[in-house]
C-alpha cells in the first residue's frame, strides 16, 4: 500500500508535468543554455515604439529620396518612347530588345537617340567593352595580347546588319566566350553603349559623300 501511493504520487507528477501544461502560452523565454543572440531588443513591424517621438515602429520613407522604381532617366531627364516614359517592369522593347508581344528583335534603339546617349555611350563602351573589343571596335583589345582571342570585330558586316536587339541581349546575356554583363551595365547605358558601337560602325562606313564639299578634292589626291 506504501509503495502504490508512491508510485500514484510519482506518475501523477509525472502525467501532470508532461502533459499538464501543454497549449498553456507564456511571454516568457524558455531556459536556454546557450541562447546565442536568438532574442534581441528590435522593434517588430507594424507595432507602435516609443524610440520616435510619433511611435510609428515602421518608418516612412523620407521625403525626395530616390524611388526603387521609376522611369529611365539620363542625367536628370525621363526618357520617353512614344511620348511616355518607360519603366523598369514594362513589356518595351527597352527592356527586352525585342518588339513587345513578338520575339522578333527590335530592328533599331527604341531609345530616341540625342548627342547626351551618344557621350554616354562612349563613355561606358570604353569602360565596359573597349578592353576586349578595342578603342575602334575591331575586336582588338589589349586582352588579345593575353590570351583572350576571338572577340567579335563591330566592323563585320554580320554584326553591322545585326539588329540593335539582339546586340542588347548580347551585352545583357552574353554570347559564347562573352560573359553577362547585364549586371554591370543598367538598362539605359546598353542602348547608349549600342549607339556608339553604331556611331564605330557608320565612323569606317564614310563614303566621298561624306566629306564636305571643299575638302572633297584634297581626299581625291
Ligand atoms: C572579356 C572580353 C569582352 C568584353 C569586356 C566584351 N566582350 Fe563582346 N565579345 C567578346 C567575345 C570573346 C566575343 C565573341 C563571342 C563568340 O564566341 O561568338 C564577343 C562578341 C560580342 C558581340 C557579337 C555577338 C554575336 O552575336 O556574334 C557583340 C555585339 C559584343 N560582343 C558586344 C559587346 C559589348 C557592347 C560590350 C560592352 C558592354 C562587350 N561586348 C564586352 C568578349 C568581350
Amino acid at each position: 500500500m506504501r509503495y502504490f501511493l508512491l508510485v500514484f504520487a510519482v506518475s501523477g507528477i509525472a502525467l501532470l508535468g508532461i502533459c499538464g501544461f501543454r497549449g498553456g502560452l507564456s511571454r516568457r523565454p524558455p531556459i536556454e543554455l546557450f541562447p546565442d543572440m536568438v532574442r534581441q531588443n528590435k522593434v517588430r513591424p507594424q507595432t507602435p515604439g516609443d524610440f520616435f517621438p510619433d511611435q510609428l515602429s515602421s518608418r516612412l520613407i523620407p521625403a525626395n529620396t530616390v524611388p526603387r522604381s521609376g522611369p529611365y532617366q539620363l542625367d536628370g531627364e525621363v526618357l520617353s518612347v512614344n511620348g511616355k516614359p518607360v519603366f523598369p517592369y514594362e513589356d518595351s522593347a527597352v527592356n527586352t530588345g525585342r518588339i513587345p508581344g513578338t520575339t522578333n528583335w527590335a530592328p533599331v534603339t527604341p531609345l530616341t537617340i540625342t548627342r547626351q546617349l551618344l557621350q554616354r555611350g562612349q563613355q561606358r563602351y570604353q569602360i565596359n567593352c573597349l578592353p576586349c573589343h578595342g578603342p575602334d571596335g575591331d575586336g582588338k583589345g589589349i586582352t588579345s595580347k593575353y590570351g583572350m582571342v576571338a572577340m567579335a570585330n563591330f566592323h563585320d558586316k554580320r554584326l553591322i546588319d545585326m539588329a540593335d536587339g539582339e546586340v542588347f541581349n548580347t551585352i545583357t546575356q552574353g554570347k559564347n566566350n562573352m560573359g553577362a554583363y547585364g549586371a554591370n551595365v543598367p538598362v539605359v547605358d546598353r542602348w547608349a553603349i549600342i549607339a556608339y558601337v553604331r556611331a564605330l560602325e557608320r565612323s569606317q562606313l564614310a563614303t566621298d559623300e561624306d566629306v564636305p564639299d571643299p575638302y572633297r578634292a584634297q581626299f581625291k589626291k
